[in-house]
């Protein structure tokens, strides 16, 4: 499958998505005394919170304050992830909930979006069973949230928009973030990939990227307002650029933004290692603000299992890209995702996996358990082995990845790594937490001024999910 024709939102279309904000802002003026409250929760991954983001920025344009607790809230917003069951159960389950709420607050509004809502069955069953629940939109409908907003507050019915239309990449609605020291940029949306295990491509649509002088001017922004860490967000960052006229590409995106002035370090994430070239990580080795930690999802460690699950590569492949980059950049590290008990997959798949992992030497795994998405392909492959087999399995394969996490925590303890300060840690009272550029999670006695900021840290002790350090060199 090849990635849609690069289609963005007309300024027309833009105006008119405007025009609803401040139709919205009217009819809220006149219904409340004081700003109505918003509740916007996103399931998932960074594409979705960033989603939310842009949701709440819509909201604020629109004259709605925000608050954490859903009793207060006069519009309740989930958006929604469909990843694995687990998380769309968490979402049936929590908007069950919302029934009390609704109950108590009759002229309150509660809309369901994001990736579950962009499957069919399941916006009939909400329709269906959850009367309560007043919009629901898919993500190919999220640039147009405030006409959605503006048809449910002026008419006395539900709105379902859950067309299937084209995506298009909408540039110039407002933003909202959550951080002030650390932001996300999405550089494109959808997936052509079709890994067999995954929703992703059935609810996000087909790749599309970003212009690259509108990623480079929101980084200039950011940076002008003093963030400290950009995350450009796709995923499959490594493909950046299909559709797009012109001579671009990932490697060129980072360079461009690897030369904007300032104090500030570069994240990215997914790298899907077919598409991992030598060329991207040369220019990562070239960028002094680009970190030196790539997430590479391997997914298994069974050339059997990778085939099946349609990835394109093979574990002597994978494997030569870990050691290029480490010939090239002895501290980078890496993460990754993997799925134990995919369909038809034996021990001795998992054993493969497992010595893989010991032999790339993780710094972090992101660890799932199969979970069967109807409408993929792998839904209809045979899966013999029991769930409870599964999760021994994934036992296994987690203990193997704490002793690596362990190894690699232990050989940190003596250096002296720049931190950015993120927060309070859970190590104890005056510590703060926060992440190298390598990724590697410090804690630190500090005080909260040093939030948001760059601190250098010596490693003094090793701990299985941390290491602990000293504020040096103020
Ligand atoms: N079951 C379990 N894990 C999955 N992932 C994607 N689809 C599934 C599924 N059906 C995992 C992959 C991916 C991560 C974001 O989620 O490991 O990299
Ligand atoms: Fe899903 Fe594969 Fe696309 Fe990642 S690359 S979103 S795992 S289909």
């Amino acid at each position: 499958m090849s990635s849609q024709k690069h289609v963005e939102m007309t300024a027309e279309e833009l105006h008119c998505q405007y025009e609803y904000m401040a139709k919205v802002k009217e009819i809220l003026q006149h219904r409340y005394v004081h700003p109505p409250l918003a509740h916007v929760h996103s399931f998932g991954c960074q594409a979705n919170v960033s989603d939310g983001e842009r949701i709440k920025g819509m909201l604020a344009e629109m004259g709605y304050g925000f608050t954490d607790s859903t009793d207060s809230a006069d519009f309740i917003l989930y958006n929604t992830c469909a990843i694995r069951k687990g998380a769309e159960d968490r979402v049936f389950g929590n908007v069950g909930e919302l029934q009390h709420n609704k109950r108590s607050r009759k002229d309150m509004i509660i809309g369901l979006c994001g990736c579950m809502m962009q499957q069919e069955q399941v916006a009939a069953k909400i329709k269906k069973s959850y009367p309560h629940v007043d919009i629901v939109f898919g993500t190919h409908a999220m640039h147009k949230f405030p006409q959605i907003l503006f048809q449910a507050l002026t008419q006395k019915q539900r709105v379902f928009q859950i067309d299937d239309s084209e995506n298009v990449i909408a540039e110039g609605l407002p933003i909202r973030r959550d951080g002030s020291y650390k932001a996300w940029i999405q550089i494109m949306y959808g997936c052509d990939n079709f890994c067999t295990y995954c929703i992703v491509p059935y609810v996000r649509g087909r790749e599309h990227s970003r212009r690259p002088e509108k990623i480079v001017a929101e980084a200039r922004e950011l940076v002008a307002q003093g963030y400290k860490e950009i995350t450009l967000l796709g995923q499959n960052v490594n493909s950046y650029g299909k559709g797009l006229d012109g001579d671009v590409s990932f490697s060129k995106l980072l360079r461009m933004i690897n030369e904007i002035e300032g104090d500030f370090r570069v994240r990215f994430m997914t790298s899907h290692p077919k598409d991992c070239t030598h060329e991207l990580l040369d220019t990562i080795s070239q960028c002094d603000k680009v970190c030196r930690h790539i997430h590479l999802p391997v997914q298994s460690g069974s050339d059997r299992i990778l085939k099946l699950m349609n990835r394109h590569y093979t574990r002597d492949q994978y494997l030569d890209l870990v050691r290029y980059a480490r010939a090239k950049m002895p501290d980078v590290t890496f993460t990754s995702d993997i799925i134990v008990g995919f369909p038809s997959e034996t021990h001795d798949d998992l054993l493969q996996t497992i010595k893989l992992i010991k032999e790339v030497e993780y710094d972090a795994l992101f660890t799932f358990i199969y979970s069967k998405r109807e409408g993929t392909k792998a839904a209809g492959m045979d899966d013999p082995v029991p769930e409870k087999e599964k999760s021994l399995w994934f036992r296994e394969l987690q203990a193997a990845q704490t002793e690596v996490g362990s190894r690699h925590n232990a050989a940190l303890v003596g250096k002296t790594l720049r931190v950015l300060a993120d927060g309070h840690a859970k190590s104890g009272e005056g510590y703060l937490t926060g992440r190298t550029d390598s990724n590697a999670v410090v804690d630190f006695k500090a005080d909260d001024g040093h939030i948001g900021k760059f601190v250098k840290v010596h490693i003094t002790k090793a701990l299985s999910w941390a290491v602990l350090g000293e504020i040096v060199d103020e």
